[in-house]
């Protein structure tokens, strides 16, 4: 082929290709065409055929001009492949129109359980009075839920009624007050722990579970008193219930103290106005605590001639119930997404 020919053909490709690539209706068009002109075998590099038939000083040109060709090619494509791509995203933004006014899809967020918190409340309250956590087993033996803690034989919270037995001969404790005991067994005193810890009893309506929990405290050092359990109860009462909470001792009975006393606060609902929740006496019971009882202490293996210790059980559910007006216990294992959502912080 002569020279001329070869030059007008190749200003003949380019143009045929700048007009089909130009006009590719979709991707796979242009997939085909980019085959058709650039490929190993394409049209493009087909010319570089034409080298020996061209004399030896028109060659250098014909290199020159396809990779012209090819240059301009590949930049009408490049273009061809942004107008697709723009046609799509349009074509598609028509068919799915957008909401703006929708609200926003939130991530699921999960929140402390109301009963955990209040344990934390309460546990960060004694660790920062230099208390430690102590534990016990859930299930228990009789000696250490009742006769060690000073339970006569006889007395009705060991009657099956309140108390779960298992089959084996052990049973569910039906207090922490355990924890003492088996605490004094491995530790020399001065003791200064709390003991928070699930436990049970059959029982069951609205103030009261079968499965519920308390925090224990035991203090034992040499010479303490009632009015050290006074002092302590009622910062941790101001802690959990604000600064200017007041509390009572009200004398009472349990086996394992000597003295016993029951902890109201005055009441912070109607401020001692009298309500429905205090039962129009100003005050709302708290827990039970006490002077250890010296034979409890002889149970731990100390000497009640040298120490002395004072005691308190709070009940878990109780508290939380109080601090976030609560009114049914059975809230609490209902494992309702709507009630404890409300405990996020
Ligand atoms: N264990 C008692 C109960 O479950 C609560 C209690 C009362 C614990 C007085 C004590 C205490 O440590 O001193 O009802």
């Amino acid at each position: 082929m002569p020279s001329e020919q070869v030059w007008s053909k190749l200003q003949e490709l380019l143009d045929d290709g700048l007009k089909s690539i130009g006009s590719a209706a979709d991707e796979n068009a242009l997939v085909a065409l980019q085959k058709r002109f650039f490929g190993k075998k394409g049209e493009v590099q087909a010319y570089m055929q034409h080298m020996k038939e061209l004399t030896p000083d028109e060659r250098p040109k014909l290199g020159a001009l396809v990779n012209q060709v090819r240059d301009k090619l590949e930049a009408r494509f490049v273009e061809a492949q942004k107008h697709l791509e723009e046609a799509k995203m349009l074509a598609d933004l028509k068919h799915r129109r957008v909401d703006l006014s929708l609200p926003g899809r939130l991530p699921m967020r999960g929140a402390e359980h109301p009963l955990q918190k209040t344990q934390r409340e309460i546990e960060d309250i004694f660790l920062s009075m230099g208390f430690e956590i102590a534990r016990g087993p859930q299930s228990e033996w009789d000696y250490f839920n009742f006769e060690a803690l000073n339970f006569p034989e006889d007395h009705p919270a060991r009657d099956m009624q309140d108390t779960l037995m298992l089959e084996n001969g052990s049973l569910l404790r039906t207090h922490t007050s355990p924890v003492q005991v088996r605490t004094m067994l491995c530790y020399e005193p001065p003791i200064r722990i709390i003991a928070p810890g699930t436990v049970y009893r059959r029982d069951d309506d609205v103030t009261h579970s079968p499965v519920f929990h308390q925090i224990e405290g035991l203090h034992i050092e040499k010479g303490l008193n009632l009015t050290h359990l006074r002092g302590i109860l009622q910062l941790f009462a101001q802690s959990l219930f604000g600064k200017n909470t007041k509390i009572r001792l009200r004398p009472s009975f349990f086996p394992f103290t000597e003295p016993s006393v029951e902890v109201d606060i005055a009441c912070i609902f109607c401020g001692q106005k009298g309500c429905r929740l205090c039962k129009q006496t100003g005050w709302i019971e708290i827990l039970g605590a006490g002077m250890v009882d010296p034979n409890v202490l002889r149970e731990g293996h100390i000497d009640p001639e040298v120490w002395s210790g004072w005691a308190f059980g709070v009940g878990i559910e109780r508290v939380a119930m109080l601090l976030h007006g609560i009114s049914d216990i059975r809230l609490f294992f209902e494992s309702d997404l709507r009630f404890l959502g409300q405990f996020r912080r």
